[in-house]
């Protein structure tokens, strides 16, 4: 038994990759569940969330666009999910029987995206967030068969982000009320993104994903970086966003023009900036939950038992 942690911490020191259960520790392994399961859940929200507003697509190619962003999605999802029943978990389970409560995924999905541009804007900055996150495990990921699936999943994050891209800069050179209704967009979906990423390093507990390498960036890290790309390009197509660059302790960083973390009414799509609130009262909205969980969750799991209860003979 010592001998095998032994090993397991010689390849996890030489920077080798881990490739079969045989290899890890009862601890990696669970760190490792747990890294695929919020990276699987993420993954498959995102396709019910993206669905809602792609049906508001203003043309068959751009609605064709956001079908094949959802099914890269699912495909993505799968990518965990299976890797997950290779490390011994029910993948069926995972999907449809669990409580929408428990699905791990960041809150921003659980606010309705209802119009095209709001799925254009979470192009923008969600798929943004998630290349940065999946392009961070890409590159430490410490477990071979999650790091080698993720090379397909990256070009298909790039694509994604493209769309919201391109979409952003023609609306706004638009102008007038498009540009207008991207804006409004932006303003309640930038600060959501910017949570995304979790507690700030200052009040995040030691991090197991790190010493494990199945990140290689902390949470503020990884926010910096997603700014780094999302603010200038705002800024370049004439939209604005609370934050700013500016040297702090002889680095250049990106600052928030708001209080961080701050009150948010997910009905009204509303922050309220004269509103700071804590880290605390953040992780409650979260665990609650925002308006879409059930319903999405739904999406996926009431028809798969519902056709196993009617046709039991086709799915034996
Ligand atoms: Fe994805
Ligand atoms: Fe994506």
């Amino acid at each position: 038994m010592a001998e095998a942690k032994e090993a397991f911490e010689r390849l996890l020191r030489k920077g080798e990759l881990i490739e079969s259960v045989a290899e890890m520790t009862p601890e990696y392994l669970r760190e490792l569940k747990h890294t695929l399961t919020v990276s699987g859940d993420t993954e498959l929200i995102s396709a019910p969330a993206y669905y809602l507003a792609a049906q508001r697509a203003p043309s068959i190619n751009a609605f064709m666009t956001g079908i094949a962003i959802i099914q890269d999605e699912l495909a993505h999802a799968h990518i965990a999910y299976h890797i997950l029943e290779e490390l011994g978990e029910d993948q069926e389970h995972l999907i449809f029987s669990r409580d929408p409560k428990s699905f791990r995924y960041p809150y921003a999905f659980d606010v309705p995206l209802e119009t095209w541009t709001e799925l254009i804007v979470a192009n923008l900055f969600y798929d943004q967030a998630g290349f940065c996150l999946l392009g961070d495990i890409h590159e430490q990921c410490s477990y071979g068969p999650w790091k080698r699936a993720l090379n397909k999943v990256m070009l298909e994050e790039n694509f994604h982000l493209r769309n919201g891209r391109t979409w952003a800069r023609r609306m706004a050179q638009a102008g007038g009320e498009t540009k207008a209704e991207l804006q409004r967009a932006i303003d309640w979906m930038f600060p959501l993104t910017v949570e995304w990423f979790g507690l700030p390093d200052s009040i995040k507990t030691h991090s197991t994903q790190l010493d494990y390498r199945l990140k290689g960036k902390t949470n503020d890290q990884l926010r910096q970086w997603w700014l780094s790309t999302v603010v200038p390009y705002c800024e370049e197509i004439g939209v604005r966003v609370p934050a700013h660059r500016e040297l702090v302790d002889g680095t250049e960083t990106w600052v928030l023009d708001y209080p961080f973390p701050c009150t948010f009414d997910a009905e009204a799509k509303r922050w309220d900036f004269q509103n700071p609130c804590t880290w605390d009262d953040v992780l409650a909205r979260w665990r609650a939950r925002g308006p879409r969980n059930a319903e999405m969750v739904a999406t996926f799991q009431e028809e798969f038992h519902t056709f196993r209860r009617v046709h039991p003979e086709a799915v034996a």
